[in-house]
């Protein structure tokens, strides 16, 4: 069923209606300011020559559908949604991808026809950006730190690789006992051993020590803590093993633990431009692919952070 568009007029920073002639979309989230989605759309805009201006929206927590309904009414093209808004942004599209169903959360809206889609391409930035860096997926064997938001938007995108295994270790094990019902029927049809631990029991089952990439999730990067203690760090990262932090711009406690063993590491930068890549084409349509140069994109935002570094 299509939204109600408009119900009241609001104030919008970014009015669609001011930009005559050129497509208009943004990001939302809150808060907003540190967010480099604008700076990467307006490459990926640069690099496919498309007309469009994409800024960014910080609505108050509890309003994310009243603004999202105006800018759309204002006759917005698309958005992205970033933390806290991705279940609100679900709650709002009539029309969810199977992969956003499934993630429980929407990180991409378009309006088509008076419709709002919604679709989350983060699983498919990370499993991007993990190829990318030569990280073979298929047949390998995976644990995710994290049972959150984070962790449910990636796990059906890395299910499709058809790893060997993944196993979801978590402060709380009922939370991820819960993701692991959810995804035990996509584990299933492709053949991949799901189970669920305790995080501070990891290293302690024998097919712990198989593991080869291990993707933090959790929330702790952002604190610079470690979801994992370095006894455990000691058990479960191999000098073969590869270290994947979801947070970016930095080097957290997280991937100094995994350096320290010998480990290869890399921080959520190339997800946040590869999942934008995703975003971009779902708005602009897929012929711009061959256009597309994300990974040149990821490098001048790395010069750029180091450039800034202290
Ligand atoms: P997000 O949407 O970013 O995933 P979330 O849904 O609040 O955020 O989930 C945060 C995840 O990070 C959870 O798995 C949480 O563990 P619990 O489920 O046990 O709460 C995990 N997390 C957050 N801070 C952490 C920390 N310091 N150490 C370990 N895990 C942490």
């Amino acid at each position: 069923m299509p939204s109600n568009l408009p119900t009241h007029p609001i104030a919008l920073p970014i009015n669609p209606a001011d930009f005559s002639g050129v497509d208009v979309y943004a990001v939302v989230g809150n808060p907003i300011a540190h967010s480099k989605s604008p700076a990467i759309h307006r490459r990926f805009a640069e690099q496919t020559a498309q007309a469009m201006h994409y800024g960014t929206v910080m609505p108050e927590l509890g309003a994310f559908a009243t603004v999202a309904k105006a800018f759309f009414a204002a006759g917005g093209k698309g958005m992205n949604v970033t933390v806290p808004f991705k279940l609100d942004a679900q709650a709002l599209a009539d029309i969810l991808t199977p992969r956003a169903a499934l993630a429980g959360a929407v990180n991409t809206l378009w309006q088509h026809d008076g419709v709002l889609h919604g679709d989350n391409t983060d699983g498919a930035g990370l499993v991007r950006d993990l190829q990318a860096q030569a990280i073979a997926l298929s047949n390998a064997s995976i644990c995710i730190l994290g049972a959150g938001g984070a962790a449910r938007g990636v796990l059906g995108p890395l299910l499709e690789q058809k790893p060997k295994s993944i196993v979801i270790a978590n402060r709380s094990i009922e939370k991820a006992q819960e993701l692991q019902t959810a995804f035990q029927g996509l584990a299933d049809t492709h053949g991949v051993l799901l189970t669920v631990c305790p995080v501070d029991a990891l290293g302690s089952q024998s097919s712990h020590a198989a593991i080869e990439i291990i993707i933090n999730a959790t929330a702790a990067g952002l604190s610079n803590d470690s979801p994992i203690s370095d006894a455990i760090a000691k058990r479960i990262f191999r000098p073969t093993a590869f270290a994947y932090d979801m947070v970016y711009g930095k080097v957290t406690h997280f991937m100094q633990q995994a350096i320290n063993r010998g480990c290869r590491v890399s921080d959520g930068l190339g997800m946040l431009v590869e999942q934008a890549a995703d975003a971009f084409l779902l708005w602009r349509g897929s012929s711009l692919t061959t256009q597309l140069d994300a990974r040149a994109v990821l490098d001048e935002l790395r010069q750029e952070l180091a450039a800034k570094a202290p």
